[in-house]
């Protein structure tokens, strides 16, 4: 009997175990045992999981940009114009608003036009457009780019380029040189970039918008716009993307018009500036790209293009050059 008593007495504290998931007072014994035996694993438990979940939360956020940049749930149909690999850039400076009507292209009041282009630069849009055209029939392995976005209000959501490109359109048509044939070919060959908002994007923008419907990056580029803009596409905008110089042609066409004014407000307004902003995306040309985006639309190439995203996206606080990977110089 005593040694039954001895034994049920050791066995008590068991018993007194299980009340204390009732009792208020014993539940202070738990939380006891819980610090000084459990604690540190509780603790070590709480901080895996949170990591985990921070983990998670990150990897998320870097899927994400991914997945917005890339689009790639848009399916796009094939290439158009493989086999292709010169790129002719015209760059867009106005706005046709006017009926389809060659007698009406060289009216001032047809155009959206900025007080300086007025009396007489309208003639040499035109010239730009034909001789972009020109270049087009001497090489068939050649893509015609007109360039520039929806970039005045007047003009409600045109773009230059396709004002220009509706221009094409309407030269070719009325050119008795060729044949229906050639005409076809000639029109499947020109396309519009309608982001750029000033020459370096011009440039820029065209390249991808190549790519986009060759497939290609252009081993040859001919740009044409004014002659006096010569210097500052060949020694800054092709400068500043690591073009090589060899396989870069300018093709300058200027206003019969005598201005004395004209280039000197290219040295003053565009020049310097671009000499000391390569990428134009500080202070005034920021700001000049900022008032000719009236629609507030933004250019789809760093998806389209990844390879030149960083390029696209390159905006020095120090003037440096651009030194990544260029799909040009491989
Ligand atoms: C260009 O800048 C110079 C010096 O700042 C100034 O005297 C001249 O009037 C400017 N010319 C034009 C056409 O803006």
């Amino acid at each position: 009997m005593n040694a039954n008593n001895a034994k049920r007495k050791t066995i008590l504290p068991l018993h007194i175990d299980t009340t204390s998931f009732t009792g208020g007072q014993t539940q202070n014994s738990v939380w006891r045992r819980l610090n000084k035996r459990q604690l540190p694993i509780f603790v070590l438990l709480t901080i895996l999981f949170f990591s985990l979940f921070l983990n998670v939360i990150q990897h998320n956020r870097r899927n994400a940009p991914t997945f917005q940049v890339l689009n790639s749930h848009d399916a796009l149909p094939p290439i158009p114009l493989t086999e292709y690999h010169h790129a002719i850039v015209v760059a867009g400076h106005a706005i046709y608003t006017g009926p389809d009507d060659r007698q009406q292209l060289t009216d001032d009041r047809n155009w959206i036009l900025e007080p300086y282009q007025q009396g007489g630069q309208v003639n040499t849009f035109i010239q730009h457009i034909q001789k972009g055209i020109d270049v087009l029939k001497q090489d068939k392995e050649s893509v015609l780019i007109f360039s520039g976005g929806e970039t005045r209000p007047k003009a409600g959501p045109r773009s230059e380029a396709f004002s220009y490109w509706s221009i094409a359109q309407s030269l070719v048509h009325q050119d008795d040189s060729i044949s229906a044939e050639i005409k076809a070919s000639i029109n499947q060959r020109m396309i519009t970039e309608e982001y750029a908002k000033d020459s370096h994007e011009n440039l820029l923008f065209s390249i991808c918008r190549f790519s986009e419907m060759t497939g290609n990056y252009p081993n040859q580029i001919s740009v044409v716009g004014f002659e006096f803009k010569r210097k500052r596409f060949e020694d800054i905008h092709r400068y500043s993307i690591g073009y090589p110089a060899e396989q870069f042609h300018y093709i300058g066409i200027d206003p019969t018009s005598e201005d004395p004014a004209r280039a000197e407000g290219e040295l003053n307004n565009s020049v310097r500036p671009f000499e000391k902003d390569l990428y134009g995306c500080h202070g005034t040309l920021k700001q000049k790209k900022m008032n000719r985006n009236p629609f507030r639309r933004r250019h789809p190439y760093a998806a389209s293009c990844p390879i030149l995203a960083p390029l696209l996206n390159y905006c020095p606080s120090n003037n440096a050059l651009y030194h990544g990977p260029l799909p040009w110089t491989f």
